[in-house]
C-alpha cells in the first residue's frame, strides 16, 4: 500500500516533469480561401508570447450558412521536405460537431475547442474566430517523436475545396532536462 502510493508519487513526479520539459508550439500557419464569395480571411497569425509559447489568431468569415462541411486533415514530418505521417483523415464535420465520432478529430479539438466559437453543431455562418490557441503536450494521448510537423486541413463546402488552414509545429522530447 505505502510502496504503491510512493511508486505512484514518483511518477507522477515524473510525469510531470516529464511532460514541463516538452516543448510543442506553433512554427508556421498559412491560410488562404479558395472562394472569397464564401469564406474571407482577415486574420490567421502566430504571436510569440514567450520562448516556449507562441499563439494562434484567426479570425475568418463565413458569407453564407453552410450544412455540408469536410476537413480533410493530413500530417506531415519534416525530413528534407514534409513526408506524410501518420494521420490522414477526412473529417465529416458537421456529424463530428453532433457526435465526435472520429478519434483522432477528437485530439485535435480537444487542443482547441476552448479558444473558438466554432463549437457547435452545423450550419456554420458569419464570424469564425480562434483566439490565443496554444499548444499543449498533455493533451496529447502519446507524445510524438522530435522534430517539425505540419498539420494541413483542406476545407470543403459542398464538396467543393473552399480554404486551407496549414498549421506548423515542433514537437521536442527533451527528458534530460526535468
Ligand atoms: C496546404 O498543404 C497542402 C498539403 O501539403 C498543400 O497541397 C496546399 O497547397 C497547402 N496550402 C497552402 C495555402 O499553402
Ligand atoms: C463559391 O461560393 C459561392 C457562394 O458564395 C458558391 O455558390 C459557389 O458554388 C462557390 N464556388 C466554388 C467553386 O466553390
Ligand atoms: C474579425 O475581423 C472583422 C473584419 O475585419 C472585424 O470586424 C472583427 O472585429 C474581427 N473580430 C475579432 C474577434 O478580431
Ligand atoms: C463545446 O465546449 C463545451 C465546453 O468545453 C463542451 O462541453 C462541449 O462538448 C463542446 N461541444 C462540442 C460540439 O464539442
Amino acid at each position: 500500500m505505502r510502496l504503491s502510493l510512493v511508486c505512484c508519487a514518483l511518477l507522477g513526479v515524473f510525469l510531470s516533469n516529464f511532460s514541463f520539459a516538452v516543448v510543442f508550439k506553433f512554427s508556421n500557419v498559412v491560410c488562404e480561401s479558395y472562394n472569397k464569395s464564401w469564406f474571407q480571411f482577415h486574420e490567421c497569425r502566430l504571436k510569440a508570447v514567450s520562448r516556449e509559447k507562441v499563439i494562434f489568431n484567426l479570425n475568418g468569415t463565413v458569407l453564407h450558412p453552410t450544412n455540408n462541411v469536410f476537413a480533410h486533415g493530413n500530417l506531415y514530418k519534416r525530413e528534407s521536405g514534409y513526408k506524410p505521417w501518420l494521420v490522414r483523415e477526412v473529417v465529416d464535420w458537421c456529424r463530428f460537431m453532433r457526435k465526435n465520432y472520429n478519434p483522432a478529430a477528437k485530439i485535435f479539438f480537444s487542443l482547441f475547442k476552448e479558444f473558438t466559437n466554432i463549437n457547435h453543431t452545423c450550419p456554420f455562418v458569419g464570424p469564425q474566430i480562434v483566439r490565443g490557441f496554444y499548444l499543449r503536450p498533455e493533451l496529447l494521448l502519446l507524445p510524438f517523436p522530435t522534430g517539425e510537423y505540419m498539420l494541413s486541413l483542406r476545407w470543403f463546402f459542398d464538396q467543393k475545396l473552399q480554404f486551407d488552414t496549414n498549421v506548423s509545429f515542433v514537437f521536442v522530447e527533451d527528458i534530460m532536462k526535468a
